[in-house]
């Protein structure tokens, strides 16, 4: 049974691929810093694949710690690194602390990996290294733009340092996948997104209003050059987010298919305005959501949604899972945790 070492595997998107992994017969070590997520991460896991998977408390900024760790996991096979602050806002604010957090622990991790002779490793990147691209959908050959925020740009740094080194080192192999919109929650509702504060991103904005923490949406800007006037993004369900960390890491593990260093998108392939993913939500939940327009959110780009051709051939993963199949889990997510 091969051995994964999941980093921030408590987080949103970390806690599903981790089911995905006990799913799918891996054996997972969890690091985790706790900074945005909770232990009964762990029991949701459990509750869901009957497994409780290992776990250590670690700050990856700290060098000393992940170098201990791996001398007592040096059976580790390979790495998925979701570890990192992400919110776009904070980090404009306090870009150092978005340098420390997401490059510092990146450096420290592919040090560890680099000694310790694990050579197989999945990054979590984003569409946000494209920023508005040129042609639309977009393929990952569009350029990679100047970063519009600290977090943007430690995604950027992150795929050029892991980049370098698998051109410096024959045996290390990674894959770079770049998410577009992850959304929704497991079926069974045991993990979902947990936003700490206000939240930033749409859907969990749109699923606390629903419920009635929040009094009002505001749907940022609604005079953008597009069909209804508001943004445009490829919202992927997390789960089939989640899958596609298996497809890749077993296609790091495939000596014949390995390709040293690549990148994906990972997407649906379809874009949804937020107009649209508000009507879905209303339609698929039968509830009422109050919302209002107000100006446009600084640094938003207009429109955003992936070509997934690479992914579908090269890696064989596709998305299956629809818009509204999203917004019901994340309702159900929602009333959970009012539970
Ligand atoms: N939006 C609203 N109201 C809200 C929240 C969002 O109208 O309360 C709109 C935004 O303006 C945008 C769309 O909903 O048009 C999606 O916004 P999100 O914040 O959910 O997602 P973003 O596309 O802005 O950001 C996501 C990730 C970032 C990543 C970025 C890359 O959350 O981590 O994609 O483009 F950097």
């Amino acid at each position: 049974m091969k051995k994964i070492l999941v980093t921030g595997g408590l987080g949103y998107i970390g806690s599903h691929v981790v089911v995905e992994l006990q799913s799918s017969g891996f054996e997972v070590v969890i690091i985790d810093d706790l900074s945005n997520s909770s232990l009964d991460v762990l029991d949701g896991i459990f509750d869901i694949t009957g497994v409780r998977p290992i776990f250590e408390k670690i700050d990856l900024k700290e060098k000393e710690l992940v170098i201990d760790f791996f001398k007592r996991h040096s059976d580790i096979d390979g790495v998925i690194h979701f570890a990192a602050a992400k919110a776009v806002g904070e980090s404009v604010d306090d870009p150092l602390k978005y340098y420390e957090n997401n490059i510092s622990s990146l450096v420290y991790i592919l040090k560890a990996l680099q000694d310790f002779k694990s050579t197989k490793f999945v990054f979590s990147s984003s569409c946000t290294v494209y920023g508005q691209a040129d042609e639309l959908p977009i393929t990952e050959n569009a350029p990679v733009k100047e970063a519009e925020s600290p977090y943007g740009n430690t995604k950027k740094i992150g795929e050029q340092m892991i980049k370098d080194l698998c051109n410096c080192n024959d045996s290390f192999a990674a894959i770079a996948l770049r998410y577009f919109n992850p959304i929704g929650g497991h079926s069974s509702a045991k993990i979902g997104e947990l936003p700490i504060g206000v939240p930033q991103n749409l859907v969990p904005f749109v699923t606390q209003t629903a419920i009635g923490i929040r009094k009002e949406l505001s749907i940022f800007g609604k005079d953008y050059p597009t069909p209804d006037g508001t943004c445009i993004r490829d919202y992927i369900h997390v789960v089939d987010l989640a899958k596609a960390h298996i497809v890749a890491l077993n296609r790091l593990f495939d000596e014949k298919k390995s390709n040293h260093y690549e990148v994906f998108n990972i997407g649906t392939g379809k874009g949804s305005s937020v107009l649209e993913v508000v009507n879905a939500f209303m339609r698929v939940t039968g509830v009422n959501l109050n919302y209002c327009f107000t100006d446009r959110r600084c640094g938003d780009i207009v429109s955003a949604y992936a070509d997934t051709i690479k992914a579908n051939t090269v890696l064989g993963w596709k998305a299956r899972l629809s818009l509204e199949d999203a917004l019901a889990s994340a309702w159900k997510w929602e009333k959970s945790l009012q539970n």
